[in-house]
């Protein structure tokens, strides 16, 4: 299993989330990320995350994307966790992949589970044919929301040879405890440009930029 982070994006251009002080392109994330902050400021939110969604047009997946998309051609008891909502994994390639949380490109209603391909603007008039009466909302994971997709994630991991980590602070839970949940006998393994919160729990840790340590670990394993 490889579970990746905001890092691996960074060099797409796209922004991690604890960079300059914390703030995400001028935002704390709570104040965008909440259902408060979306109960308090829907327009906030909904531009926050249109300017998100619209960036997605511009970018291109990197080196460590397309190596890990490649890596997963050969070898089909694979699975990809991601914590991004941007779609550059789809964009390299990787086809078994889960958006624990959630995905840019795709809205819901407030109250239901059921999500929807959306690829332009989104505001409080934004209606879709299924669901003519409800208010649409990001399909993204909000703090104090639960992450999808952990009963496939807690399944795979129990007999889960080889965890890889990238590109990830470990400050966010439960993705952080993922290396704590795979077995004894897992070889786990951090990719990062500098120590997170967890790298104590790896078996080992290799510094340095997404494009490089991801490219190089996949090509010699
Ligand atoms: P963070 O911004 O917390 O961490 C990004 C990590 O990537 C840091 O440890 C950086 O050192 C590392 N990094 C930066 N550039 C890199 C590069 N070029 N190559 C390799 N590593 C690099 O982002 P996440 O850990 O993804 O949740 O944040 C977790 C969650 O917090 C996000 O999914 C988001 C946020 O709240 C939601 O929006 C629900």
């Amino acid at each position: 299993m490889v579970l990746t982070g905001a890092g691996i994006s960074q060099e797409s251009g796209l922004k991690t989330f604890r960079d300059e002080g914390g703030l995400w392109e001028g935002h704390r994330v709570e104040e965008v990320a909440s259902p408060e902050a979306f109960r308090d400021n829907p327009e906030l939110v909904y531009r926050f995350y249109n300017l998100r969604r619209a960036q997605l047009k511009d970018v291109k997946p990197n080196k460590a994307h397309m190596a890990l998309a490649e890596y997963e051609k050969t070898n089909s008891n694979f699975l990809l966790v991601t914590q991004n909502v941007d779609d550059l994994h789809e964009k390299a390639g990787s086809r078994n992949i889960l958006h624990m949380h959630g995905q840019l490109n795709r809205v819901r209603t407030r109250r239901g589970s059921k999500s929807y391909e959306w690829t332009h603007d989104l505001d409080i008039d934004s209606r879709i044919e299924a669901e003519p009466g409800e208010i649409l909302r990001p399909d993204i994971v909000w703090f104090g929301e639960i992450p999808k997709y952990m009963e496939e994630v807690q399944e795979f991991l129990k007999d889960c040879e080889l965890f890889v980590s990238i590109g990830t602070s470990g400050s966010v839970y439960p993705a952080a405890a993922f290396v704590e949940w795979a077995p004894k006998s897992c070889r786990k393994v951090e990719l990062n440009l500098q120590e997170s919160q967890v790298s104590h729990f790896f078996d080992e840790n290799y510094f340095g930029k997404a494009s490089e340590i991801v490219v190089s670990f996949f090509a010699n394993l």
